[in-house]
């Protein structure tokens, strides 16, 4: 375990780029929305200052209508494709992306609060921090839900941050590609294609981000012209605990005036979340929200609402069940597609391959639930996999380390979680 961790202090050190962490060298050269706030509880084991820091630069890229994009663009990098060339978003005031990503940070900011020692900074910083986290929560619900749904859209597959998830197969189907200009891709230059997004993928990828541009990545108009537009279970799951955090943070610094607000979303969120689960497949599923069809694909963000506390007793129990069945056919937990579905690939990303911080956030659910002996099959498992190197996600079926190496979540999420 010594090694483990100072291994894991080390990545974080070295992917330092002064006030930030990139998520790996080479293949993801900048600042990464929710890999920053997940790597901001790794910091906090090492260094406070240095985790409120992570925080602190990722919004200070934050736009005038709230949003806080997926990549900042502090320094120029050629290791990457697309880049702030691609996107064109001038800064704003940053350069940076015109998309977002599940919104973690807030749940990041209690916990650190909660664990900080020094807590004079901790509450300087919760106070700096909390109006913009407020502010962007409140655009997800103007921008993002703006039918008052109570679930938002997610209008990117790399919004999802599950790029590829066999979730998006079918609603990308629906996605024309655009006579964009010719490309060649980075991420092959480090990654094995077998274990990245297709083309025809990243064909629809980058349609989508020249839609958007066009339009100045207006967020009032991207909701009602994107023809990509999802509820994903990670983003809303996600969004749902943040906003338990941000009440939690809202009471902390006696902003009672926004109580009412935080509880109007919680409530609707609640109410609508039943409408994602499939009884018979005893599995939470996306929806594709532009034909209204859930999306049959069972994927490990099926398992997210746990992390949320929004999954009833009985979907609960449902759920691990279902649980139980994939960790039955894998040697490691937990992949994040169903092992037994057609479309399984042990390496290809979010298609098979194990994501040590979903494993976190699950575990973390399943513990809330009271399922402590399936969370310690999982955390036995993430151990046992974090020992062959700390990489960005690992191969269910042998437990290979593969992706990118010496990765800056996988090793807070050592830090922060089995440490
Ligand atoms: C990538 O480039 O693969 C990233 O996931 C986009 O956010």
């Amino acid at each position: 375990l010594q090694t483990l961790l100072s291994d894991s202090r080390e990545i974080l050190i070295d992917n330092d780029q002064g006030g930030y962490t990139i998520p790996a060298k080479g293949l993801y050269p900048y600042q990464w929305n929710w890999d920053s706030a997940l790597v901001a509880m790794g910091w906090a084991t090492l260094d406070e200052a240095r985790a409120w820091e992570e925080m602190t630069k990722l919004f200070s890229a934050q736009w005038d209508d709230g949003m806080v994009s997926h990549i900042v663009f502090h320094k120029p990098s050629t290791t990457y494709f697309p880049g702030p060339e691609i996107w064109g978003s001038v800064e704003k005031p940053r350069k940076s992306t015109g998309i977002t990503q599940p919104p973690v940070a807030a749940i990041t900011v209690r916990n650190l609060f909660e664990q900080a020692v020094n807590k004079e900074l901790a509450l300087t910083k919760v106070r700096e921090l909390f109006p913009k986290l407020l502010s962007w929560h409140r655009w997800f619900k103007t921008a993002r839900d703006p039918e008052n749904t109570g679930l938002v859209a997610t209008l990117h597959p790399w919004e999802s941050g599950m790029d590829n998830s066999p979730a998006w197969d079918e609603p990308l189907r629906n996605v024309p590609v655009d006579d964009i200009p010719p490309y060649v891709r980075a991420d092959l230059t480090h990654v094995n294609s077998s274990m990245r997004p297709s083309q025809a993928e990243y064909d629809r990828f980058l349609t989508l981000v020249y839609r958007f541009r066009a339009v100045d990545y207006d967020c009032n108009q991207l909701y009602y012209l994107s023809p990509f537009r999802v509820t994903d279970l990670c983003t809303n799951s996600v969004l749902y605990r943040a906003n338990l955090s941000l009440r939690w943070l809202a009471e902390l610094l006696g902003e009672l005036d926004v109580l009412p607000e935080i509880d109007g979303w919680l409530e609707s969120t609640r109410a609508a979340f039943s409408s994602l689960y499939d009884p018979e497949a005893k599995m939470f599923k996306s929806k594709d929200q532009l034909t209204g069809k859930l999306l049959n694909a069972s994927t490990s963000a099926g398992f997210l609402p746990l992390f949320a506390r929004i999954a009833t007793p009985t979907q609960a129990q449902e759920l691990a069940g279902t649980l139980e069945r994939w960790l039955s056919c894998v040697k490691y937990g937990i992949p994040s597609n169903d092992p037994e579905s057609a479309d399984f690939e042990a390496l290809r990303y979010w298609r098979g391959p194990i994501w040590a911080i979903v494993n976190w956030m699950i575990t973390d659910g399943l513990r809330a639930y009271g399922f402590d002996s399936l969370a310690q099959r999982v955390e036995s498992d993430t151990y046992e996999l974090l020992g062959s190197g700390i990489y960005e996600y690992y191969d269910p079926t042998d437990g290979k380390p593969a992706g990118g190496g010496s990765f800056s979540w996988t090793a807070a999420m050592c830090l922060a979680w089995l440490s």
